[in-house]
């Protein structure tokens, strides 16, 4: 590109760039994906690195973001919070740590910390009080938002003096986040009131912290973490270490998936470690963020534009994309659901292709307007089935159709029905071939019976050949039947009989939850089973007798009783015991951890955390995040902080390691 074509390209960006951050800062509105939006950026970034020339006052990568909303006061950071300079690859990692090592004049290090997907803010105490919380705004002055901040539990209101001195000013600067958990709990409860569900946990979030009315806020489970001070008076950090290791004994949460890395070749291996590891956390993290140890060095580094030369954030692939609505299907779950399916093109999200997303229902579909052929940004969040963030309505093509869901179920033709209150429309035949294949591959499934080799695609295949029309039927099928089926031979007929054959020893809780009752997940099937011990108990249960139990409310307990009271499923029921499949019966004793919920705090000596969990979990025990009333036991290591204290106010037993280590070993000889 020579000078000329630079200038018009970066003349281009400038105005496309202005454009998105007004829909997205000012309008709350944006109308591409944050994936789009940075490489916009990193292009221009580019260019005026290349061509410094170009480069003007005004140009929106001398300052990302935009003026604050009015309605909540406005509030100067003292020191100007920075953004991060983005990488997107390795050679720009190690372009980033030959630049620091050069001009550093010292000897340096690196502290790499996950890249928080939240909102960036400022707390200032003064003497040890919390006194002002202000978001990052256009990185001079945010938004005043305190009284929203004193409502997140994570931030102390006092800070904490038993260990370390507290200057008479202290600025913490951290990330407001919500836990995907937390997130989850929200818009399940915000769609049982009718209220649109956030996109994701940084929208809900920024809608929290930045509400009006902080009693809103207090009802939304924020989260903080500390990553960096503003000014703090009379006392100097000589490393970024020795900071992150003072915030917490003042009593801030710093995340501890921090990790001190001498060379390049570390940080890169930080980076392929929390790319996986994001998977398994209970935050959204988009990437991770390298800073120069040395604090002295940062200084002699300096910044460019907004961003600090001795900082930068080596984001993961992005999770969000924009692509195109080719077609919308109607697809019938095992349970009869009728869901709006929307094509879309192929698209790479997160090294996953998704070519599928879920509408949910007529609701969903009429609340985003979406119609084939619109352009829409979509995401996938942690594990979560891809999902439509929004359509961009401005690149509708003229002329497109509302769309609704058939009258008539798309495979059996039977006329849907959506009964009073609910949002799903249903196909009532319950020998509907859609629902049987459903019911059929979730049998089969790895929480069910786990029949190896047996998955959606066999389940159509044996339905549609007229192989399978009731469950029992599958522990029928000969090996003659299979051969004659397109894609089995000599073995893999052997191999799907033995396993099919190696399903009938199972457990109560695997047997109920493969039954396809409706409400009866893995863990109300494991607290059923855990409860009643064997099926001619579960089958002869009155919505009484299950309401007693934690966890199971009058809708669980009457789809129970109605799906055994129903003649067609108690008939297969029958059917299945006399084929042979045979249901384990679980020792029940006193000792026993079944069902019940462990909670862990501080650090244990024997067990990681991981290591604590699968403990639990193969004694058929939980393992949460979170105390809540329905914990059964904390155990406290060392250094147990929130959660020893809420449990003690909740009243739950509280362990000693060794303690948990000796009723571990109690459940076991049982
Ligand atoms: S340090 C100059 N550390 O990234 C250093 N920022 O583009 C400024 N962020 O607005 C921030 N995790 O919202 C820092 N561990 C981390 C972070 C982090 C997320 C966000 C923060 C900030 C943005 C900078």
């Amino acid at each position: 590109m020579d000078k000329q074509q630079a200038e018009k390209r970066a003349a281009e960006l400038r105005e496309q760039i202005n454009y998105h951050n007004n829909r997205y800062y000012v309008l709350d509105h944006p109308v591409i994906s944050d994936a789009e939006y940075d490489r916009l950026l990193a292009e221009l970034q580019e260019i005026e690195s290349a061509y410094p020339e170009l480069l003007t006052r005004d140009s929106p990568t001398q300052r990302i973001g935009a003026p604050p909303k009015d309605e909540l006061g406005t509030v100067t950071h003292r020191l100007p919070m920075m953004s991060l300079q983005s990488a997107f690859d390795e050679q720009a990692v190690r372009n980033f740590v030959e630049n620091c090592t050069e001009g550093a004049g010292e000897e340096i290090e690196f502290v790499a910390e996950p890249k928080f997907d939240g909102l960036a803010v400022e707390l200032i105490y003064e003497n040890g009080v919390l006194t002002i919380a202000s978001t990052r705004g256009d990185g001079i002055a945010g938004e005043d938002v305190t009284e929203n901040v004193r409502t997140i539990s994570s931030v102390p209101l006092r800070m904490l003096d038993n260990e370390v001195d507290i200057p008479p000013l202290v600025e913490v600067r951290g990330e407001v986040y919500m836990r995907l958990s937390e997130f989850d709990k929200l818009n399940q409860r915000r769609q049982a009131e009718d209220e649109p569900p956030f996109a994701n946990p940084r929208n809900a979030a920024a809608g929290s912290l930045r509400q009006l009315d902080s009693t809103i806020t207090a009802q939304r489970p924020l989260a903080f973490f500390a990553y960096d001070t503003g000014i703090v008076a009379g006392r100097e950090f000589v490393t970024h270490w020795e900071l992150l290791q003072t915030l917490p004994k003042w009593g801030f949460v710093v995340n501890d998936n921090i990790r001190l890395c001498e060379d390049v070749e570390d940080l890169l291996q930080y980076h392929a470690e929390m790319e996986e590891k994001r998977e398994d956390l209970d935050y959204e993290i988009d990437g991770i963020v390298l800073k120069v140890n040395q604090r002295s060095a940062h200084g002699r580094l300096g910044a460019r534009s907004r961003n600090p030369r001795w900082a930068l954030a080596y984001k993961f692939p992005p999770r969000q994309e924009t692509t195109r609505v080719v077609d919308i299907e109607a697809s019938v779950g095992r349970l009869g659901a009728v869901t709006p399916i929307a094509i879309v093109e192929p698209t790479q999200i997160g090294g996953v292709t998704v070519r599928n997303v879920s509408l949910h229902n007529q609701d969903e579909v009429d609340r985003h307007d979406v119609r084939i052929g619109d352009t829409v940004i979509i995401e996938r969040a942690g594990d979560v089935i891809p999902h439509l963030v929004k359509v961009i309505k401005e690149k509708r093509a003229p002329g497109s159709r509302a769309y609704k869901l058939p009258k008539n179920c798309p495979v059996c033709g039977s006329e849907s029905v959506r009964p009073e209150g609910d949002v799903v429309v249903r196909c009532p035949n319950f020998n509907c071939p859609a629902q049987i294949e459903g019911r059929l591959a979730h049998f089969a499934a790895r929480g069910a019976m786990d029949i190896e080799g047996m998955g959606e695609k066999l389940a159509r295949q044996f339905v549609r050949e007229g192989l399978v029309k009731r469950l029992p039927e599958l522990y029928q099928l000969s090996k003659e039947q299979l051969l004659q089926l397109e894609g089995f031979a000599d073995i893999s007929a052997d191999n799907l009989l033995a396993a099919i054959e190696g399903s009938k020893h199972t457990t109560l809780a695997r047997f109920l939850y493969g039954l396809s009752i409706p409400h009866v997940g893995e863990h109300v099937a494991d607290v059923i089973a855990s409860a009643f011990g064997i099926i001619g108990a579960v089958r002869g249960a009155s919505a009484e007798e299950l309401e007693v139990l934690r966890e199971i409310g009058p809708e669980i307990a009457q789809s129970v009783v109605g799906f055994f009271a129903n003649e067609e499923n108690a008939r297969s029921v029958d059917e299945l015991l006399a084929a042979g499949v045979t249901i384990a019966v679980a020792d029940k004793t006193d000792d026993s951890l079944i069902g019940l919920t462990f909670v862990f705090t501080g650090t244990l000596e024997n067990y990681t955390r991981e290591g604590a969990h699968r403990a639990v979990e193969e004694l058929g025990a939980r393992a949460a995040s979170s105390v809540s009333k329905h914990t059964d036991y904390v155990v406290a290591g060392e250094t147990a902080g929130l959660k020893y204290r809420k449990a003690q106010a909740l009243g739950i037993t509280i362990l000693t390691e060794e303690q948990f280590i000796d009723l571990l070993k109690r459940s076991k000889e049982e």
